[in-house]
């Protein structure tokens, strides 16, 4: 794989339930905010995703009967609710499982914290596929991505190749929950590129943010009725490979989720000055010609989607937009994978 940094598993003495797995981050075309149930993690809402090559998290696990308690070392754990929420996960998946060890847990993201990339999608998804591997669970790919789900939301896209749709089910169990492929990377010719206009961490996580929108926003209802509305008609166009129909549907989308979270109280402000000075650029590229649209989640960083035969000439653009430090970029790419963790003593 080549992009996480290097590092090396210790060899455990007792029976190597012990796994690595690699997910990529995603981004939503359709946006998910809003829980139909709050202790399970179901949205109330479907979405659709895109899943970012290059992105990814290598988490491995090892299930070990001498630990007294889990241990969880890596990148992107510097919030207690972070350490806390994969141990909640383990906790889940010890009782779903009748498992009573616990675990060692190592996560590596090679993409820069504060880049206002979902880690919690890829950190869930690695971790997901980690567990099962360890267990020797053999889940399906739809159970694999429901159990993510508990984890985060955002993490049940994260097993596709390409595109994916979460369904947000019926069933009060939640069990019929869970996301499914759309079509490979080649379905939609894009390129995404990441304005990062702030690498502050965000002031309201999503868990936190989308109660509060529930709550208190007068115009949640209507948010939800534009997402149901909204997501067959980019899934009609993402699965025509059209772009120019996409684009423009999923501005609308973050646009209205973004509407929903200011008319929350106390307000949910994500958006930084510069994330309107991008904004602005993008619709002046729009009209020179250029295929491009924002879309933005729970932070001040803007992501927009283009042509690739535009992507050097827009990344320059929004470079020089006073505010952005850098533009990272990426492109639809595999999802969640199995890989063989390095043993201490092989290989460089
Ligand atoms: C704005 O998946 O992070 O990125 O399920 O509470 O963990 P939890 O939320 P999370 O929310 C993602 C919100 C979003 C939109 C999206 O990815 O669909």
């Amino acid at each position: 794989m080549g992009v996480c940094p290097a590092w090396e598993v210790p060899l455990a003495d007792a029976e190597p339930r012990r796994a690595t797995a690699v997910a990529p981050s995603n981004i939503a075309l359709l946006k998910y905010w809003g829980k139909r149930d709050v202790r399970l993690n179901v949205p109330e809402t479907g979405s659709i995703s895109v899943t970012l090559a290059g992105l990814e998290t290598q988490t491995t696990v090892a299930f070990d009967d001498a630990l007294a308690e889990d241990r969880v070392v890596g990148t992107g754990l510097d919030t207690p609710t972070a350490r806390s929420r994969i141990v909640a996960f383990l906790d889940l998946v010890r009782e779903r499982f009748g498992v009573t060890a616990h675990a060692q847990v190592r996560t590596e993201s090679n993409f820069p914290v504060g880049a206002g990339l979902a880690s919690s999608a890829s950190g869930f998804a690695a971790l997901t596929l980690a567990c099962d591997g360890a267990l020797g669970l053999g889940l399906e790919v739809s159970e694999l991505s429901a159990l993510a789900r508990r984890g985060s939301g955002s993490a049940a896209r994260s097993f596709f190749d390409g595109f994916a749709e979460m369904d947000p089910g019926s069933r009060a169990d939640g069990s019929d929950a869970f996301a499914h492929a759309l079509g490979p990377p080649e379905l939609l010719p894009v390129e995404i590129l990441v304005a990062v206009v702030s690498e502050q961490a965000k002031a309201v996580g999503s868990t936190e943010g989308m109660a509060r929108t529930a709550a208190t926003s007068p115009f949640y209802r209507a948010w939800l009725d534009a997402a149901r509305d909204g997501l067959p008609r980019l899934r009609d166009a993402l699965l025509a490979g059209d772009l120019a129909t996409v684009g423009p549907l999923a501005e609308e989308s973050a646009m209205a989720m973004h509407a929903a979270m200011l008319s929350s109280r106390p307000p949910l402000l994500y958006w930084r000055g510069a994330t309107v000075e991008v904004v602005r650029r993008v619709a002046a590229l729009r009209d020179m010609g250029l295929g491009a649209w924002v879309t933005i989640d729970a932070g001040p960083q803007v992501k927009v989607l283009t042509e690739p035969a535009h992507a050097d000439t827009v990344a320059q653009s929004l470079a020089e937009v006073e505010g952005v430090s850098r533009v990272l970029r990426s492109r639809p790419g595999p999802g969640a994978r199995r890989v063989e963790p390095r043993v201490a003593g092989e290989g460089a």
